[in-house]
């Protein structure tokens, strides 16, 4: 028996639960050249804003144990510029696409979702209320249950299609929040973006990125964004999309266990650009050994003391 990987979220239908995550492909162009994309279960893209968005200056990003910093300050190439040079590209690819959106003001987020209504190809919009970089906007948004829910609701009456919560680790109750998007009409959750830090460089005391401070993402972020994934999948229904230094098919298993229903590949794709095609085969030989036909035998299976 042929181990079945396909999961369903929210209506939509993806091949395998292994999706790439927002800001780490770009709008899936390069990825593309390395593998063919109806290999992922979706692409996330890099986070969409009205305008353009030219972001922090240099150095932007750091390599720290374990982990990376960054605060690229959203960088993208706007709605307009997506919209007619991206979108093209993106429409002829066998796999799900999900636009990740971010705004600085709410009604900047409603504008760039009603645009992206028009998209029937836009299988889900992945609303960025959790981006640490930005003084506007973002986790701003996604640190207060109100603005969250009022987030989620307004966006979900311009777009008809599915609305995941990409949620921030940085807050006292990341549950409170998950209650407050699903209250808002969220469709489902990603769980999480990066944990606020920074690095500083000892000969010159200088922080190593112009933000100075920025999101860490990595393997040095993976458990905790476990122990957020199965907090939120105890206390809430809707499905969960885990994210958080996934590397291999060993670390998608412990995002399903906990209670994901698939999962993001981030920064790990700098390292080895076609990890997802590496994880898909893993991920089915784990399922051939240990007798399972489907992604749902593992979902929130966790065994606890
Ligand atoms: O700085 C950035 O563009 C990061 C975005 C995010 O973490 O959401």
């Amino acid at each position: 028996m042929k181990p079945n990987l396909s999961v369903s979220i929210a209506g939509v239908d993806f091949a395998n639960p292994i999706m790439t995550a927002s800001g780490c492909c770009g709008y899936g162009e390069e990825l593309a050249v390395i593998f063919p994309l109806s290999k992922l279960g979706a692409l996330v893209t890099k986070s969409i804003t009205l305008k353009p968005r030219l972001g922090h200056p240099s150095p932007r990003t750091a390599e720290t144990s374990s982990g990376m910093l960054n605060a690229i300050g959203l960088a993208n190439v706007g709605i307009d510029k997506f919209v007619t040079d991206k979108i093209p590209f993106l429409e002829k690819q066998k796999t799900k696409i999900i636009v990740n959106v971010a705004g600085s003001k709410l009604a900047e987020y409603i504008e760039v979702c009603a645009r992206l209504n028009d998209f029937e190809r836009v299988d889900m919009i992945e609303l960025n209320i959790s981006c640490p970089n930005v003084d506007e906007g973002g986790m701003e948004f996604g640190a207060d249950p109100k603005m969250t829910e009022k987030s989620i609701s307004e966006v979900k009456k311009v777009f008809s299609r599915p609305v995941i919560a990409k949620l921030s680790p940085n807050v006292t109750s990341i549950v409170e929040i998950a209650k407050a998007a699903e209250q808002g009409g969220a469709d489902a959750f990603s769980v999480i973006n990066s944990l606020v830090g920074t690095a500083i460089d000892i000969e010159t005391w200088q922080t190593k990125i112009t933000n100075n401070k920025g999101g860490l993402t990595g393997p040095a972020i993976k458990p905790v964004a476990l122990q957020m994934v199965n907090a939120v999948y105890s206390k809430c229904s809707l499905p969960i999309i885990g994210i958080g230094g996934i590397q291999s098919a060993a670390d998608v298993i412990e995002f399903l266990l906990c209670g994901a229903t698939a999962v993001q590949v981030g920064t790990a794709l700098f390292i080895q650009p076609d990890l997802p095609v590496t994880i898909e085969k893993e991920l089915k030989a784990y399922m051939k050994r240990k007798k399972l036909n489907s992604i749902d035998e593992l979902i929130g299976k966790v065994r606890k003391y």
